[in-house]
């Protein structure tokens, strides 16, 4: 009989008698399915086990300092962090469009992975032969043939890179589904915050900035996406909404007035959406008084944001990103 406790016990013990004597690597990207995996693979061989973090400076407030802190607290994981934000930056200046985005994330991702990578197997120890991934059920199946959606967006997952053959594969979460991963994740000790995080996309807020990416556009969106999440869990509603996408309108600028000046500011927009599998969505019917103080206080708290506008539109035929 399924119970989490056995799910682990199981885990623990098929991965001890495949790792043997030998090393792991684990790429951590802040969301659920790499967590509970690296959790999982860290109870079984402690420190045999590296992960690795790579701060592409898109994520949102607090999202790093939750693994380098949070996550690593809870689980004791050897960590390795690589700070790579300048380096993103470089690569998407002046790129506007969505998918070339994606591409330049993904790349870079996967460069600065085998890097880090590269250093872990050169340092001292027994060999490292295996790559941690938090592949679910419902990947297995999706990946398993038929013909599968049309690729609108040529999804980049952080939490599952890179394709390295030179490993064996240690996927501690096929068998499970996402509500599942949550309760092992839960078992396992992992942060609250962590284990019920909704989906937030690999390239980050790279494709929440609709035109180019700067350093400054992204510090204003992760202000105004922290007011967001702060007051929709405020009012308790993160259980009912699937995720809301905070999105800054770089290239739009509209005329407002604020204290006893004229302003010519960036709108955001708020993207809430209910949905069941992300496949389709529904726009959020958010309490009007919630929706009230999120926008007060994003015009009052963030610098060059004059209006918020809220997204709706279903799915489709909008999509849940705006890019
Ligand atoms: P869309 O915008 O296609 O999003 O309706 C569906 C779900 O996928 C997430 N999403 C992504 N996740 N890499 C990811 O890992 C991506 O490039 C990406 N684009 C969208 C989105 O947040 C939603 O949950």
């Amino acid at each position: 009989n399924w119970t989490t406790g056995n799910v682990i016990d199981e885990q623990v013990e098929a991965i001890r008698q495949q790792v043997g004597d030998k090393r792991a690597i684990c790429g951590l990207s802040g969301g659920v399915d790499s967590a509970v995996a690296a959790a999982l693979v860290q109870k079984a061989i402690g420190s045999q086990l590296t992960c690795v973090y790579v701060d592409h400076g898109l994520m949102r407030k607090g999202e790093t300092e939750q693994v380098e802190k949070d996550f690593v607290a809870a689980t004791g994981v050897q960590l390795k962090v690589v700070d790579a934000e300048e380096r993103f930056l470089k690569a998407l200046a002046g790129v506007t469009d969505p998918e070339e985005k994606r591409k330049i994330i993904g790349r870079e991702f996967i460069r600065v992975f085998e890097q880090a990578q590269a250093e872990i197997i050169a340092d001292e120890g027994p060999a490292v032969e295996f790559l941690v991934q938090g592949t679910l059920y419902p990947d297995v199946v999706e990946s398993g043939g038929g013909t599968g959606t049309a690729n609108i967006k040529s999804h980049h997952n952080v939490g599952g890179l890179p394709e390295d053959l030179e490993f064996k594969l240690i996927e501690p979460l096929r068998k499970l589904f996402k509500d599942e991963v949550r309760m092992v994740g839960q078992e396992l000790g992992l942060p609250e915050e962590i284990v019920q995080r909704q989906p937030f996309p690999g390239p980050g807020l790279g494709i929440r900035i609709v035109g180019e990416v700067t350093k400054e556009r992204l510090d204003l969106l992760r202000e105004a996406d922290a007011i967001a999440r702060e007051e929709l869990t405020a009012a308790g509603l993160d259980r009912d909404i699937w995720q809301c996408p905070v999105v800054l309108l770089a290239d739009v600028r509209s005329v407002g007035v604020q204290g006893d000046g004229r302003t010519y500011g960036h709108p955001i927009v708020l993207r809430p959406v209910s949905s069941e599998d992300a496949m389709t969505a529904d726009w959020s019917r958010l309490p009007y008084d919630v929706l009230s103080r999120i926008s007060t206080r994003i015009t009052n708290e963030v610098k060059d944001v004059n209006r918020v506008v809220l997204d709706v539109t279903s799915k489709p035929p909008g999509t849940i990103e705006w890019e």
